[in-house]
Order: structure tokens, then C-alpha cells, then sequence
């Protein structure tokens, strides 16, 4: 059999695969044009990817041989997954491994934003530090006591709220679903409306899912309803947000701040306006970038490959649109 990888990954999986495999790694430009990704399809039986390639109906349609399509990540949201599963093509995934790295960020994310880490580093380094601190300058906010609202309660979600809960916050959360009282209560969080979420939080994370219902969904009607001191965080994915009503809220001081490890568009140069906002924190899209998880990632994800290929079920199977997790 044959198999592709829209880009490098670690030695020791792509030596774990070449044993079984005719294996091509593509080298080139990332993501992998479309044209060339289309020429390579139609001859491969799997596909490693990641969440920059666009996995959409052109490409499932020209893999006339692919049975398997395993994606270096938790989010498929860059994968037809209906089409795919249409034509018998397994969809698998990597959740669960890199649930703490990304909670991790997201805490490191609010940390920053609450005691002004960046902002000071930048301050030091461009030599604006002249004078020792007074008691009343470059103050930030405590984290203890304020609210964490979390949109999107799954895995990440929940180990965002665990942690936070280590930090003596508050934490209201709003999913698709309720989840259960039972877990509610061992983790400490209410449940709230979306719009209740934006209104009564200090910080708001989102870990949901970007699905065509997510779309968008935060948007300068619902930045609106968030206090002027608030920030937001964004670790899941970018388009969940409307990006240029985030940079009218910033500009206008409607919220604090925001701190975002994911973006509309990646990746971004200076000529986005989110790089020119001193109240913004910004990180290139390493969620799971930790040498452990990510090793964890590559090798479920050549696991999850040579499963389907031997026709048994994938550690991480992706089901359908309609039987979406929360990204976690
Ligand atoms: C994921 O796995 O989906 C993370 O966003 C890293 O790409």
C-alpha cells in the first residue's frame, strides 16, 4: 500500500510506517497545493494530514483508492468528514493527548493577559524601563476570585476549568449540551446561556468546536456584551471568532484584552492588525506543541493509520458531522 504525508513528521514514526508502506513525504510548499495534493491522492491508500491542509470534496473524490485519512490533530474541521465517510474513508483523529498542553497554554494565555507578562517584556526590551515602579504603575488584575467563563466544555475545556479552579476562579461554562450534574459539581462550574457567558465573565476561553454553527459566533454584538476590564482567550480555532470585530472591540476598548494562539487565516505576518495591539498577546498556534505531546500525536496518528488500513477500528475515530465532539 501506499501512503502520504502532506508534510514531515517525527523520524521515528515515519520509520514505523515505511516498514509497512510505500511511503512519499511531501517536501515542498505547506500546505501542499491543492493541484499537487490532488495529482498524489488519486494513488495513495493513506493519507497523514494536518490542520492546514484542506482535506475537501475535490480531494476525497480523487482519492479513488484512499480507505484512510488520519489528521495530526484534534480539530477536523479542515476535513469533509461527510465525504470522506460517503465513500467508505475512515476519518481518524489525535484527541485526549494534547488536552493538558493546551490547557496549559490557555492558563499560561490568562496569566499573561492578567499580569501584563508580555506587555512588560516589550516595554523592557524596546528600553521604556527608566525608572523603579511605583505602587500604582503597571498594575494587572489577580486572577483568584474572578469569573472564567469557558465556551466549548469538552476534554479541553474541562481541564482548563480544573485548573483554573486551582487558581481560586470562578467558572461558568456554555456547551451544545449540558453536561452532567454529576460532573458539574466534581468540577465546580454552572451553566450558563452563551450570552450570560460573555456578560459575567472577567476572562472568556473558548474550547469549542469550529463547525458551521460556531462559525463567527463571537462577533461584536456578543463582544459587546462583556465587561470593558474582561479579556478573551482563544486556543480551539480561529474562525470562531469574527477577527476584525475582535480588532474593532480592541481598538475601542470595549473589552481589556485578548490573547489568541489561533487566528482566521494562519499564518499571520505584521500586516494583521491584531500584531499592532499593545492589550493583544498572540502565539503561533502551539496548543499541543510540547516535545511529549506531540510525540504522543504522531504516534496515535500512525497508529490510527495503520488500524484503518487493516481494516479495525482507529484508536480516535472521527464519526460524522453530525455526531461531532466538542474539540478536545
Ligand atoms: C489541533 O490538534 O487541532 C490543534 O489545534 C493543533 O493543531
Amino acid at each position: 500500500m501506499k501512503i502520504l504525508l502532506t508534510r514531515s513528521l517525527h523520524d521515528f514514526a515515519i520509520k514505523e510506517l515505511k516498514k509497512r508502506y510505500q511511503v512519499e513525504v511531501h517536501a515542498g510548499k505547506i500546505p501542499m497545493p491543492k493541484d499537487l495534493l490532488i495529482s498524489k491522492i488519486r494513488d495513495v491508500d493513506g493519507l497523514i494530514c494536518y490542520p492546514y491542509d484542506k482535506i475537501d470534496a475535490d480531494i476525497v473524490k480523487a482519492g479513488t483508492k484512499l480507505k484512510a485519512i488520519s489528521t495530526f490533530s484534534v480539530g477536523y474541521d479542515h476535513i469533509d468528514v461527510n465525504s470522506a465517510s460517503q465513500r467508505g474513508i475512515v476519518v481518524s483523529y489525535t484527541p485526549e493527548v494534547l488536552t493538558r498542553a493546551t490547557a496549559d497554554l490557555t492558563l499560561a494565555l490568562m496569566l499573561d493577559l492578567f499580569r501584563r507578562i508580555n506587555e512588560g517584556d516589550r516595554i523592557i526590551r524596546q528600553g521604556k524601563w527608566k525608572t523603579i515602579l511605583g505602587p500604582y504603575e503597571f498594575l494587572g488584575s489577580d486572577l483568584h476570585g474572578k469569573t472564567l467563563g469557558i465556551f466549548g466544555m469538552g476534554r479541553i475545556g474541562m481541564a482548563v476549568a480544573k485548573r483554573a479552579r486551582g487558581f481560586e476562579m470562578n467558572v461558568l461554562y456554555h456547551n451544545r449540551k449540558r453536561i452532567s450534574a454529576q460532573m458539574e459539581k466534581r468540577l465546580n462550574v454552572k451553566y450558563v446561556s452563551l450570552e450570560e457567558l460573555f456578560r459575567r465573565s472577567d476572562v472568556v476561553s473558548i474550547h469549542a468546536p469550529h463547525t458551521p454553527k460556531t462559525h463567527e459566533i463571537v462577533n461584536l454584538k456578543l463582544i459587546k456584551k462583556m465587561k470593558r476590564t474582561s479579556f478573551l482567550v482563544n486556543t480551539a480555532r480561529g474562525k470562531i471568532i469574527n477577527e476584525k470585530d475582535l480588532v474593532t472591540a480592541l481598538k475601542r476598548k470595549i473589552i481589556s484584552g485578548a490573547a489568541l494562539d489561533v487566528f482566521g487565516g494562519e499564518p499571520i505576518d505584521n500586516s494583521n492588525p491584531l500584531t499592532r495591539l499593545s492589550n493583544v498577546v498572540i502565539t503561533p498556534h502551539i496548543g499541543s506543541a510540547t516535545i511529549e505531546t506531540r510525540r504522543k500525536m504522531a504516534e496515535i496518528a500512525v497508529q490510527n493509520l495503520v488500524l484503518s488500513l487493516s481494516g479495525k477500528k482507529p484508536i480516535y475515530q472521527v464519526r460524522t458531522e453530525s455526531s461531532r465532539q466538542d474539540l478536545s
